[in-house]
């Protein structure tokens, strides 16, 4: 377990001037992460209420307390994504409809899968968000190295919480749901389809939207810089496929050393814009206006 108390952050962002494609002006970039973002408010109440089924079995009290503060957090990323919506449906992206293939997914889910399974899901997808949180943080990361700075601010944000809550789901799974290895396997390899099967329609409709059904080599040039050889996401597979170690758990990879710097710089004035200059520089001044 990791010895570093799980903190919930309120914080908010000034999402009033955020630019349509905010990642670098590279609509796939943005586009993709618009497409994840969109469903995160869903997601993570279906992640809270997995959780939850659970919390009056668990006896450690480092564990419940943990719990406590994996749902303050998670609400809290609710809220900010919320509000993040808002500004895609100003763009004229329907919310409602995109997020409704994970609707069907969630409600299906609870309905005839045992509760365990979901616990295993939840802890899987979190596997998946603490990669990513890890990963955007490192130093070969180019996912947001261009980004807009309030938004890089709140993926950062968002991320370095995932990475310190990572353990939270799995523990509970373990423990309280005794669960075991073959379902906690086979649950990423569900989780990983449905999310393709979930996310990528809405990544679809959102580049449609933006007029780029007829630019191939816009959209070949972005998923390269997804799926390449040498691509963001391309990079995190090591670390994803450790979950299917028999003896793996979330904290083996420890805590890295700019999720620490960033929980540090944060504690100064509860900042997450200082926070983000810190890790990714400061951008100029023009972007800061
Ligand atoms: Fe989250
Ligand atoms: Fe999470």
């Amino acid at each position: 377990m990791n010895s570093l108390p799980i903190k919930p952050r309120k914080v908010a962002f000034d999402l009033s001037s955020i630019p349509r494609h905010w990642n670098g002006g590279d609509p796939v970039l943005t586009r993709f992460f618009d497409a994840l973002s969109v469903h995160f408010p869903e997601g993570e109440r279906f992640f809270i209420q997995s959780v939850r089924n659970f919390q009056d079995q668990v006896t450690d009290s480092q564990l419940r307390e943990d719990i406590r503060h994996f749902i303050r957090q998670e609400a809290q990323h609710g809220i900010v994504h919320d509000r993040f919506n808002d500004v895609m449906a100003g763009q004229g992206v329907d919310v409602t409809k995109s997020t409704a293939s994970l609707r069907l997914f969630i409600r299906t889910t609870q309905k005839y899968l045992p509760k365990k399974y979901q616990l295993a899901m939840t802890a899987a997808f979190e596997h998946f968000t603490a990669t990513l949180g890890e990963a955007m943080i490192s130093d070969e990361s180019e996912m947001f190295r261009q980004a807009e700075p309030v938004m890089r601010a709140l993926f950062l944000w968002h991320g370095v919480e995932e990475v310190e809550h990572k353990a939270v789901a799995y523990d509970v799974y373990q423990s309280a749901a005794g669960g075991g290895y073959l379902t906690r396997a086979s649950a990423l390899v569900v989780a990983t389809v449905a999310m393709h099967l979930v996310v990528a329609p809405v990544f679809i409709d959102m580049l449609r939207l933006d007029g780029l059904a007829r630019k191939p080599g816009v959209i070949l040039k972005g998923l390269n810089k997804l799926y390449g050889r040498r691509g963001i996401l391309s990079g995190m597979v090591p670390e994803f496929l450790a979950w299917f170690r028999p003896g793996f758990h979330p904290w083996d990879t420890g805590m890295p050393e700019k999720v620490a710097a960033w929980l540090e710089e944060y504690e100064k004035d509860g900042d997450p814009m200082s926070a983000s200059n810190l890790i990714f520089g400061t951008p100029p001044l023009a972007e800061v206006a």
